[in-house]
């Protein structure tokens, strides 16, 4: 019970910090489909695509990536080439790989059953392993992504740069104390819940927030500028220039090379190496796509003849759904589709 105006300090009082948000988490949590179940594989699943993808832009792939791959035998046995079609238009195409290799490793050794088995997969780091260990096998670790920082530096107050080794461990501390070892599933769930929906970056709302009242910053009125983060590195404009090539019903895409390891196997419109300088190009379609610090500013233009260039084979639109693309194939092919006439340059 807090008593006088000072705020109770979520660290020295865990057993109502833990009542308060558990009762939260229980009445207001979002029903998502990884929620349904605390099997192994589709937990597992689930913590892989949301690293740094949203809980919205997931939903739909998780969805289909088990009807596709129904169980670790079915993932572990796949072609490669069908778990990357599975996860294209995701990005970071690296944690699909990996959770092949995984599956493959769980199918041979066994399943894991402990935090450090879990840690020993591929594709594995501690956040994921505490989420995947907490949720799925009731195992006591903490899991401390972005969102929980941002929740742990307010409720401490504490100013340090987030991404220095002392702030992070003293974080990390701080959840692990706070976390409810008889639901540790629920309690890390319940700090994402919270870091995602009040406990907001530009926004908090703490008029909402079950556990105001343990939260030191929201005492100092210095929420906004918790937690505190370096610069951003500078965003990089990148022009991209693809040409789209159809004749009957095929379209002309390039495989890249598996030496050039990101996105490698990948198929994605042929690149023009500029503008094309010939009238003739007609632009079908301008867009601006993201990837970490790079903004490319792409062009699609349709050339005035079908002669391809060299490399790469026609395919049919039919076989498009089977195939990996990158994100901004498809986000080319789709604008040019739907919106041939209005093209503004980028
Ligand atoms: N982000 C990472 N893991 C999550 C989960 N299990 N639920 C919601 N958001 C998450």
């Amino acid at each position: 019970m807090r008593c006088s105006g000072l705020p109770e300090p979520a660290a020295s009082k865990p057993v109502a910090f833990r009542r308060a948000l558990l009762g939260w988490y229980e009445a207001v949590r979002r029903d998502l489909p990884w929620r349904e179940s605390t099997d192994f594989y589709t937990v597992w699943i689930s913590e892989i695509m949301l690293q740094q993808t949203r809980v919205e832009a997931v939903i739909p792939y998780y969805q289909r990536f088990l009807e596709r791959f129904p169980d670790l035998a079915a993932l572990a046995a796949a072609p490669e080439q069908d778990v990357l079609a599975a996860w294209s238009g995701l990005g970071y195409y690296s944690r699909a790989r990996n959770l092949q290799r995984a599956a493959k490793q769980v199918v041979a050794e066994g399943m894991p059953a402990t935090h450090e088995e879990i840690l020993r997969l591929p594709g594995i780091g501690v956040y994921t392993a505490a989420a995947v260990a907490s949720i799925s096998l009731n195992l006591p670790y903490a899991a401390v992504d972005g969102n929980v920082i941002r929740v742990v530096s307010r409720l401490t107050n504490d100013a340090s740069e987030s991404s220095a080794p002392a702030a992070r461990r003293r974080f990390a501390e701080t959840a692990q104390l706070l976390l409810d070892a008889r639901r540790p599933g629920d309690f890390n769930q319940a700090m994402m819940e919270l870091g995602a929906t009040i406990c907001k970056p530009a926004n908090p709302l703490c008029g909402e927030c079950p556990v105001a009242r343990f939260c030191a910053a929201r005492e100092a009125g210095t929420e906004r500028e918790l937690p505190v983060k370096l610069r951003k590195q500078q965003t990089r404009e990148v022009p991209l220039h693809l040409l789209l090539l159809r004749r009957e019903g095929e379209l002309f895409l390039i495989q890249r090379q598996s030496a050039a390891r990101r996105l490698a196997d990948f198929w994605e419109l042929p690149e023009l190496p500029a503008a094309p300088s010939t009238r003739r190009h007609r632009l079908v379609a301008g867009f601006s796509h993201q990837i970490v610090n790079d903004r490319f500013r792409v062009s699609v233009w349709e050339p005035p003849s079908d002669a391809p260039p060299e490399g790469g084979r026609w395919v049919p639109e039919a076989e498009l759904a089977t195939l990996p693309l990158t994100t901004i194939t498809r986000k080319a092919l789709s604008l040019s589709q739907r919106n041939p006439q209005s093209v503004v340059p980028v």
